[in-house]
């Protein structure tokens, strides 16, 4: 025994006057302990992967802006699907990258039954039936100019987009999507989407609204991977949400759940943690959050880089979304978690 033992340390007093006791590191003191008062858990049940779908065969590109990310043509898709599945991660979301010469003014390509979004919820749900297909109806993979909207003298028409949006989903539905997703941010698309689905005997297809869409720097990386990024003139501000805005996400939340919306989303995630708590306390509805390509992109690149431990980056941005009040989370990192959490 050494003297600072022996006697009385002498600063221990000085400290527990200071804590009244109350020591949080106690439980910090051992991995057993942390694990037992650890709050948020990240499981596969709560990953959705979304995955770039390209026209052709035996076609798998990767897209230069998101390292470890691919376009993949149906034969390679419904593989990757039935890995998803095997790993038990509930849903994919699926965006194509439309051959140029089939996008237009009005992204008509949207309205045909056999374009490569519906072959391919047909071919996934043929062959891996246990997974979840989640199909957004956004125009921008379909228009020539980028925008999610129908573009009548500069102006993305509302109501019209609406329409088009609607009749897509209908196909979408009929294709065997479980989901339909509007990533638009068009007036009114919820209740119409709703409308027609039940009115075409799909009412057990659902509604995710990406309730709380808010316009961003961070979609950089998907805008190459669906070939958005060389067409798109100016920016979306006239109807994705301003970032500055939180208020106006909760009333948009709120219009989108009385129309019909079973599932919100909050979009991008990690900058907007802050809505995502706000929007689960103030309605308990399915939340998710879409952790977007810019965010995945970041990882990656610092990771690869060296600069900082992406695996460790990666479960700790998923971490957080469960922490701010997230059922699940769309991310790029589905599959690696999925590995992982088994693993
Ligand atoms: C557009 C759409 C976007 C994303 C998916 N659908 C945003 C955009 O291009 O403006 C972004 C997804 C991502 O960045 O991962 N409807």
């Amino acid at each position: 025994m050494n003297k600072m033992t022996a006697s009385k340390p002498f600063s221990s007093r000085s400290v527990d006057e200071i804590t009244g006791g109350c020591r949080l590191r106690r439980m910090r003191k051992a991995d057993w302990s942390r694990r037992l008062v650890q709050e948020s858990r990240l499981s596969v049940d709560d990953l959705i992967w979304p995955i770039f779908i390209v026209d052709g065969k035996g076609r798998r590109e990767e897209i230069a802006a998101m390292p470890g990310v691919f376009r993949m043509s149906l034969d390679f898709a419904v593989k990757e699907a039935e890995r998803a599945a095997k790993l038990g991660i509930p849903a994919i979301a699926t965006f194509p990258n439309v051959d140029m010469n089939l996008r237009d003014q009005t992204g008509s390509h949207i309205l045909d039954a056999d374009n490569i979004i519906n072959k391919a919820t047909r071919a996934i749900k043929q062959a891996v039936p246990e997974i979840g297909i989640i199909t957004d109806v956004a125009l921008d993979p379909f228009t020539s100019h980028g925008h999610d909207g129908i573009l009548r003298d500069g102006v993305i028409v509302n109501d019209e987009t609406v329409q088009q949006i609607t009749a897509a989903a209908v196909l979408q539905a009929a294709s065997g999507s479980d989901i339909i997703a509007p990533s638009d941010m068009m007036d009114g698309r919820i209740g119409a989407i709703r409308d027609a689905l039940d009115a075409n005997g799909f009412q057990d297809v659902a509604i995710m609204s990406y309730a709380t869409k808010f316009a961003s720097a961070f979609y950089g990386p998907y805008r190459e991977a669906v070939g958005t990024a060389g067409l798109l003139k100016g920016d979306k501000k006239t109807y994705y949400i301003d970032h500055a805005n939180s208020d106006e996400a909760v009333r948009e939340t709120e219009q989108d759940l009385a129309e019909g919306a079973d599932m919100i989303m909050v979009k991008p995630g990690l900058p907007y943690l802050d809505i995502i708590r706000r929007l689960k306390d103030e309605f308990r509805v399915p939340t998710f959050a879409y952790q977007v390509s810019g965010e995945y992109s970041m990882i990656k690149a610092a990771s690869a880089n060296g600069w900082i431990d992406g695996e460790k980056a990666m479960l700790e941005s998923l971490l957080a979304f469960k922490r701010a009040g997230c059922d699940g989370i769309l991310t790029y990192f589905a599959p690696q978690v999925a590995q992982m959490l088994k693993g």
